[in-house]
């Protein structure tokens, strides 16, 4: 048995690429691992320090989550910011982070370079708050897209330079989680790749998208003007399509229009509709379940207070030992 975890920023709600390849995954190691899913909410102050919109997003993906079929009797599902205990050990790791790392860090980089004027001192340990997330459970699972890996690297760096520093084996190093060849990576509609918030809205398709959201959005997705010889290789933007289909549609759907494809007789206009449709269809009874759960504050007030209660005692444990290695002791 694994102890996962994963955590999420409450930025945007999530879309058909977070559903395929990881919501429903995380479904099905609920029953053979001790599961913690959570949103970072703390996180996301980093590039959005106002937190408008922050408690709305966090209902819905709590609600989408919930929706996707995560089971809050057998997984911790919590709020971040109901679990001080990682801020706690959040600071504790900043003590034990170096500045050149942090600096070196792919993400801060990125970052420096989008936000020039909000190059905050959170972004600089945002991989330090990762860490505490990570290790507050000792969890040794951490399902992870590519963009993720250094962070999960850096907290590995954090475990052992702690466990090291204070001559104790509190934290065991943490490995990304792979789904192998279950792992379906969606591509987003605008040609450049995955399916992804950052993106830019039209490139994505939210779990909470409308039908006419849906259908404009796949409308619009790039094509050209058609293969002009046949059997030819598909560019990668008319092979998103594909692959987007290929998650959602029947297996003769799929076949139909490679065939057209290949002969050249393609018409895009039509394999769109067909997309918007099985899409569609795919996504309804999900929207409709999100619907009912999110129109329930009582029930999803219920659901996080259990996770933070499950995360808060996992998460105590942890710290009573990590106060201990640090030597900090209380007179009370
Ligand atoms: N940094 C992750 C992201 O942007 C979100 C995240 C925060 C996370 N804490 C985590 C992911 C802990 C995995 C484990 O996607």
């Amino acid at each position: 048995m694994d102890i996962v975890l994963s955590g999420i920023r409450p930025t945007g709600l999530l879309h058909l690429g977070n559903y395929l390849g990881a919501l429903i995954n995380f479904v099905k190691m609920q029953d053979e691992n001790k599961c913690y899913f959570f949103i970072a909410d703390i996180h996301s102050l980093t590039t959005h320090p106002l937190a408008e919109h922050l408690q709305e997003n966090i209902k819905e993906m709590i609600a989408e989550y919930l929706a996707a079929g995560i089971d809050p009797e057998k997984s911790a599902l919590y709020v971040q910011s109901d679990v001080p205990e990682i801020i706690e050990l959040y600071v504790y790791l900043n003590m034990n982070a170096y500045l050149g790392e942090l600096e070196r860090c792919t993400s801060f980089k990125d970052k420096a370079r989008k936000q020039p004027d909000n190059l905050n001192a959170g972004l600089l340990t945002y991989p330090c708050l990762m860490a505490a997330d990570i290790l507050i459970h000792r969890a040794t699972k951490v399902p992870v897209g590519k963009d993720q890996e250094q962070h999960l690297e850096m907290t590995r760096t954090f475990a052992n330079r702690f466990n090291r520093m204070y001559n104790c084996n509190i934290f065991p190093e943490p490995t990304a989680y792979n789904f192998g060849h279950e792992l379906v990576k969606i591509p987003g509609l605008d040609g450049s790749g995955k399916m992804g918030k950052s993106e830019g809205g039209d490139n994505c398709l939210y779990l909470s998208d409308e039908p006419n959201v849906l259908k404009k959005k796949i409308m619009r997705a790039l094509t050209d003007s058609g293969p002009t010889q046949p059997n030819q290789p598909k560019p990668d933007y008319i092979n998103n399509l594909f692959t987007i289909m290929k998650a959602v549609s029947a297996p003769e759907t799929v076949a139909y229009f490679d065939d057209k494809w290949n002969d050249c007789s393609i018409r895009y206009g039509d394999m769109k509709k067909q997309l918007f449709e099985d899409v569609n269809a795919f996504l309804t009874p999900l929207r409709e379940r999100i619907k009912d759960i999110r129109s329930n504050d009582e029930y999803l007030a219920k659901v996080v207070r259990q996770g933070a209660e499950q995360a808060r005692e996992s998460a105590r444990k942890t710290m009573i030992e990590v106060r201990k290695a640090v030597g900090i002791k209380s007179l009370i």
